[in-house]
């Protein structure tokens, strides 16, 4: 099949790359020059692992192209993705005009039948826009014999294993109207699901609503947990055991209960927000997802407090170090993360910043400028520190030399935000984590 995907970061590029590796001949475009000229020197904006070995591959196959203009390859399409970015408004709702400008430009061009196919995560009702717009379009044109349909294919990967979610899913999720999208989605996506065909035809409006359902979902479990190590910090009990106690049932399952210094990144803060937004447009108040988000915030600020404590407030002038800059590991994307919300706090205590992230720091320098030290491995960033924060879990922070580090920090005091270490493994420092 002939794809066009119109934006190329992190979902964009994959679902590109991913569909071309199936044997279609994907283009893509995206509006950001400085990203196009990137790819076509064989470079990525973005780190994701294996997916520079898919891009360069693909590419000399001459399954996957990074064209100019929208216009230039509409016309060889039998699908379009939309990933563009949506990202959040001030008042909380998803901003998608740059959805909306992709329909208004294959209104402009389209001139066969094409599937829009929405990848990016929209509110419910946005499919219906979107075939507005093009339909206004193609009006203007006096074109409206040219027929098209619009679908929603919401994308649950996720950075850092992203090539595997999208080649190997739990499940497809895919809202269509018509038997013709649903024919080609079909197409689109059997020869990856050959054994299991995990695809979910539903309406557009309930495939809509079920990728904010399920980052709501995710967040829910993770703030419940992060709220309940707190309770068990208080009364004496291991919020590790009773994970384990809990996730053991099947009812509950195992994953996403891991308690932690809150979770960030460019989806669940996002998302949670605009379905709290959506539910209040239709005249409801969305109490839960009210308090998920609270309890968020408040578990970003645990760590600092917890060095604070340690130090009864005399903390100003002294040297920390942070491991981990990018919300999660396996990718460089810092939106939200909630290591920028403890380097602001430390910096406004006085302290001296080191930071080492083994992707994440040209990404951070954008952000944090000079601002913070930044170091070349785990051992030159706790140079002189007064406490080492344990933010993202990378694998290379896993089995340090915990006596080598003892000897260059100032005070040996680890700080744990993602619960991975044990006393006994970091002696002889002192440890402290959540719950
Ligand atoms: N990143 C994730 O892990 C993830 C996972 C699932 C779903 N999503 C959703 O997928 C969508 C894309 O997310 P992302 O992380 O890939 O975003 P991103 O910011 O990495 O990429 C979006 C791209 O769209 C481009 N763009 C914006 N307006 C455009 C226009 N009018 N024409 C052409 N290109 C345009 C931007 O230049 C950018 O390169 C979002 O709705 C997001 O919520 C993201």
């Amino acid at each position: 099949m002939d794809i066009v995907i119109v934006g190329v970061g992190y979902v964009g590029l994959v679902t590109g790359a991913c569909f071309a590796e199936l044997g279609n001949t994907v283009y893509c475009v995206d509006k950001d020059p400085e990203k196009m000229e990137l790819l076509r020197h064989g470079e990525l904006p973005i780190y994701e692992p294996h997916l520079a070995q898919l891009v360069a591959r693909n590419r000399a196959a001459g399954r996957l192209y990074f064209a100019e203009e929208l216009a230039d390859v509409l016309q060889q399409a039998d699908v379009l993705f939309i990933a563009v970015g949506t990202p959040m408004s001030s008042d909380g709702s998803a901003d998608l005009t740059a959805v909306f400008e992709v329909a208004a430009e294959i209104g402009q061009h389209l001139s066969k039948y094409l599937l829009i196919v929405n990848k990016s995560t929209v509110p419910v009702g946005t499919a219906d826009r979107v075939k507005e717009i093009v339909a206004a379009k193609l009006a203007q044109r006096k074109a409206l014999d040219i027929c098209f349909d619009v679908a929603s294919n919401p994308e649950f990967l996720k950075e850092g294993a992203a090539i595997d979610d999208f080649m190997k899913p739990d499940r497809v999720v895919v809202g269509v109207e018509t038997e013709k999208a649903r024919e080609i989605m079909t197409r689109l996506y059997k020869p990856m699901l050959l054994n299991n065909f995990r695809v979910l035809f539903m309406d557009v409006r309930s495939a809509e609503m079920t990728k904010y359902a399920a980052n709501a979902m995710l967040a829910t479990r993770i703030s419940f947990m992060n709220e309940l190590a707190n309770l068990c910090e208080r009364v004496g009990a291991s919020v590790s055991s009773v994970r384990n106690g809990i996730g053991s049932d099947s009812r509950i399952g195992n994953r996403f209960l891991y308690a932690g210094c809150g979770y960030g990144g460019s989806c669940l803060p996002k998302d949670v927000r605009a379905l709290e937004c959506v539910a209040k447009e239709n005249g409801l108040q969305f109490h839960l997802l009210d308090a998920v988000q609270r309890v968020n915030e408040l578990q970003k600020t645990r760590l600092f407090a917890k060095f604070y404590d340690y130090f009864s407030g005399n903390i100003a002038g002294r040297r920390v170090a942070i491991w981990g800059l990018a919300f999660k590991p396996g990718t460089d994307d810092m939106r939200e993360a909630p290591s920028l919300t403890l380097i602001r706090q430390l910096l406004e205590g006085g302290c001296l910043v080191q930071v080492y992230d083994p992707v994440a720091m040209p990404v951070a320098r954008k952000i944090l400028g000079e601002s913070v030290v930044y170091g070349h491995d785990i051992y030159d960033s706790a140079m002189g520190v007064s406490a080492i924060f344990h933010v993202t879990e990378w694998k290379e922070y896993r089995m340090p030399d915990w006596r080598r580090l003892a000897s260059l920090v100032a005070e040996p005091l680890l700080i744990d935000g993602r619960n991975v270490f044990e006393v006994a493994d970091v002696k002889p420092f002192c440890y402290l984590h959540i719950g």
